[in-house]
């Protein structure tokens, strides 16, 4: 059995929570994420929440994980100007998944990391009955390697989502100097 039938049954099986293993390295801690960051590309399995104003369209400036709480600190592009917001996601019983309240309910799992060069997250966004998936990119470094984009691009092609559905960011106005 090849390894996207593998993650499909085991998605039937375990709906779409099995599908989120966390960071592969064991010895990765929450804590390691926090700080700063650049947003390097977006994936969604909705393709109209990649738009420039859409409300899931976000640029992360840093982490800061807390005893019960992971903050995004981030910027929105709203007519143009760039909005800095922060988001808290509550911790759940399960490491590395959070929840979170924001265009209906999301659960944020927090995917590959790599503590000093690059993050992968994916939510999980539940609006009206509608379930769609955002996947992130950040890196410690506003361009981000070839390679850290590949993994991403792997991550999200495992994921079901479609290199059409990608974004690269750094392509774009990222609020760098708001
Ligand atoms: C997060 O925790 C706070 C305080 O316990 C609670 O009021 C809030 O509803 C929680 N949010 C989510 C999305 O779980
Ligand atoms: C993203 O855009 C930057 C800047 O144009 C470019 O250097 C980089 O190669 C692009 N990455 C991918 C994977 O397309």
């Amino acid at each position: 059995m090849n390894t996207p039938r593998l993650v499909l049954v085991l998605a039937l099986l375990g709906g779409p929570h099995a599908l989120h293993t966390g960071p592969r390295d064991p010895s990765i801690d929450e804590n390691m994420v926090n700080g700063d960051w650049f947003s390097i590309a977006q994936a969604s399995s909705e393709p109209k929440l990649l738009w420039k104003d859409s409300h899931m369209m976000f640029f992360v400036r840093k982490i800061h994980v807390s005893l019960k709480t992971i903050e995004f600190h981030l910027y929105r592009r709203i007519q143009g100007m760039c909005v800095p917001i922060i988001m808290m996601a509550n911790k759940t019983k399960k490491k590395f998944q959070y929840t979170l309240k924001y265009a209906g309910h999301n659960v944020i799992f927090l995917e590959e990391v790599d503590p000093s060069r690059f993050l992968i997250f994916c939510i999980h966004n539940h609006w009206h009955g509608k379930e769609t998936v955002v996947v992130n990119l950040l890196s410690r470094t506003p361009p981000a390697s070839w390679d850290i984009m590949q993994t991403f691009k792997n991550y999200c092609k495992s994921h079901g989502i479609s290199p059409a559905n990608i974004i690269n960011l750094t392509r774009t106005d990222r609020c760098l100097h708001a």
